[in-house]
């Protein structure tokens, strides 16, 4: 059988054992979405939010993209996190990498990937930032490891210097920002980092909003 009739069949039993479970599981959901959480992970497919959350349906907001970057100029990333930050009003953005990242090890070789190595140029920043550290590993498993977490730090940084989360912070104090590494070799999460309104942000990165700022949102991010 062709392999994708697989994940329609298997949408119609799914569909059947949330019924059973729970008659208004759809229809509860069908006009509005209020997740607590919104997700920056990597599109690796061994790393699905829900499944290693244990989460439904409705619970986070998902941005995935290759090695869970937050890029200042992705308005893709900027349109999620504005959505997520203003008008769903997540209590929690969680950074979520996972060891074994293939983009980071990509990042960490030499190789000419083509127009990848633009995106990838982003983790050779961190790389940059936390040379030394990094440098001083000679076991490659472990700088690798020790990469792919300076690299979810380096997104909750990136999250921090937005204008939209410290419009949100300055507003009311959320959201929290979470960094987390998932460990595909034994499912485990590893709780890296949190920044919240009380944390420090470096000066050069810090806005002052005025009151009118603050009280309204503007089009502009
Ligand atoms: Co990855």
């Amino acid at each position: 059988m062709d392999s994708y009739k697989k994940l329609l069949l298997s949408n119609k039993a799914w569909v059947k054992e949330k019924l059973e479970i729970r008659p208004d599981f759809f229809s509860r959901m069908a006009n509005e979405q209020n997740p607590e959480f919104m997700w920056i992970g990597c599109s690796d497919s061994r790393v699905p939010a829900e499944d290693i959350t244990g989460t439904e349906p409705g619970e986070i907001f998902v941005h995935r993209n290759i090695a869970n970057l937050v890029v200042h100029t992705d308005f893709n990333l900027l349109s999620v996190l504005q959505f997520a930050v203003e008008v769903l009003e997540v209590k929690h953005i969680i950074v979520c990498g996972h060891y074994g990242c293939g983009g980071v090890k990509h990042a960490l070789s030499s190789k000419h990937l083509g127009l990848i190595n633009k995106w990838l140029r982003h983790i050779k920043d961190v790389y940059r930032i936390h040379e030394r550290e990094l440098d001083s590993l000679k076991n490659e498993e472990e700088k690798l490891n020790r990469f792919i977490e300076l690299n979810v730090i380096e997104q909750v940084q990136n999250l921090v210097e937005t204008s939209i989360v410290q419009r949100s912070w300055a507003r009311k104090k959320m959201p929290f920002i979470h960094g987390w590494v998932y460990d595909i070799k034994n499912g485990n999460i590893n709780d890296l980092c949190l920044m919240t309104s009380e944390s420090h942000v470096d000066k050069i990165y810090k806005f002052d909003f005025t009151d009118e700022q603050i009280k309204h949102y503007s089009e502009e991010v």
